[in-house]
């Protein structure tokens, strides 16, 4: 699909003229959320296929509104000149160009940006900052962007964030459901019952970045080994989309596990984050691995109910975690 087949404008009749882009208390709002892959991370930057699911609770709310010239940030990490931002701000700067570009409008923009999700912290905080500041650009312009216009401005600020995204983030913070996602196509996810999952976070940032290029040293020193490993982290995701989607949460977990073995091997878990899995697995949990890039942010583990969920949340804290957050996937 084309970029203008698939950004559609409300009114064919708005162009550059139209007051409702140029009144200057105008502001168009987006919103995104966090995500948290259940399989599959790392080992689908090269083509393997990967599950993610959103995490309503946590997301992203940001406000564009025209400026004469310029564009000013406004945030909680950094407020002012983009210009001048600090380099963890670039993803947002980049999309907030894009999006600008791509609905036509050539002039300055406000952004102010309200979150309630981590940094950092394998929760697809870049992408989903980049996808609200897009809808909030198109919502501003009075434009439709489609999903596939939409996910082309996100992985463009994600290239920013860490070099080579997989497209999995892109797309998972702007999905609804489930999602089962390759090489940039995504399908939604049959849930056979509804899962909670409790996710927790290690206290400690976590590089998407510098983990990828950990595991692309990894694989230029021993590619038949580290790709042994992608194998089979591509049926741990094939299987557990099917046992996702019977409902059977302790061979998802099973699976779930293993996967965490694996990219332990591939280096990017660390103490913590071994510790907490170990926490959740004692406390009952039907299976628990990191989840996002690794070598820092969260762990997530499989709850039996939600009152499970609480006590999942009790140990993992007693183990270290900073704090925590539950989230229920209904049957679909
Ligand atoms: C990061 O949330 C997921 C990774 O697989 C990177 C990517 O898919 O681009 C580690």
């Amino acid at each position: 699909m084309t970029d203008q087949a698939a950004t559609r404008h409300l009114s064919s009749q708005r162009g550059t003229d139209d007051p409702a882009r140029r009144r200057p208390d105008a502001t168009g709002t987006g919103y995104a959320h966090a995500k948290a892959i259940l399989l599959g991370e790392h080992a689908v930057v090269y083509g393997t296929p990967a599950l993610a699911v959103p995490v309503h609770g946590l997301g992203v709310e940001a406000r564009v509104r025209p400026a004469a010239e310029g564009v000013h940030v406004d945030s909680e990490l950094f407020a002012g000149d983009a210009a001048t931002a600090p380099g963890l701000l670039r993803p947002v700067v980049t999309a907030l160009s894009a999006a600008l570009d791509l609905v036509g409008l050539a002039s300055g923009a406000q952004v102010r940006i309200l979150s309630s999700l981590p940094h950092e912290r394998g929760l697809g905080s870049s992408a989903a900052v980049a996808a609200a500041v897009t809808r909030a650009v198109a919502d501003l312009a009075s434009v439709e962007l489609g999903p596939d216009a939409l996910y082309k401005v996100v992985q463009e600020a994600e290239r920013h964030s860490h070099g080579n995204p997989s497209g999995l983030d892109a797309r998972a913070v702007v999905a609804d459901t489930p999602i089962r996602f390759q090489r940039g196509r995504v399908a939604p996810l049959e849930v056979g019952a509804a899962t909670t999952f409790v996710l927790a976070d290690s206290g400690g940032a976590g590089s998407t970045a510098l983990a990828v290029a950990g595991v692309r040293a990894r694989l230029d020193a021993d590619r038949p080994g580290v790709e042994r490993v992608f194998a089979r982290i591509a049926e741990l995701v094939e299987d557990g989309a099917v046992r996702l989607a019977r409902g059977d949460v302790a061979a998802l977990g099973e699976a779930m596990t293993e996967d965490h073995r694996l990219l332990a091997g591939l280096g990017v878990s660390n103490e913590t984050l071994d510790r907490l899995v170990a926490a959740a697995l004692a406390a009952g949990s039907a299976g628990a691995k990191l989840t996002g890039g690794g070598q820092g942010g969260c762990v997530i583990a499989l709850a039996g109910s939600e009152e499970h969920a609480d006590e999942l949340a009790t140990a993992l804290r007693g183990a270290g975690a900073a704090r925590s957050w539950t989230t229920t996937v209904p049957a679909a």
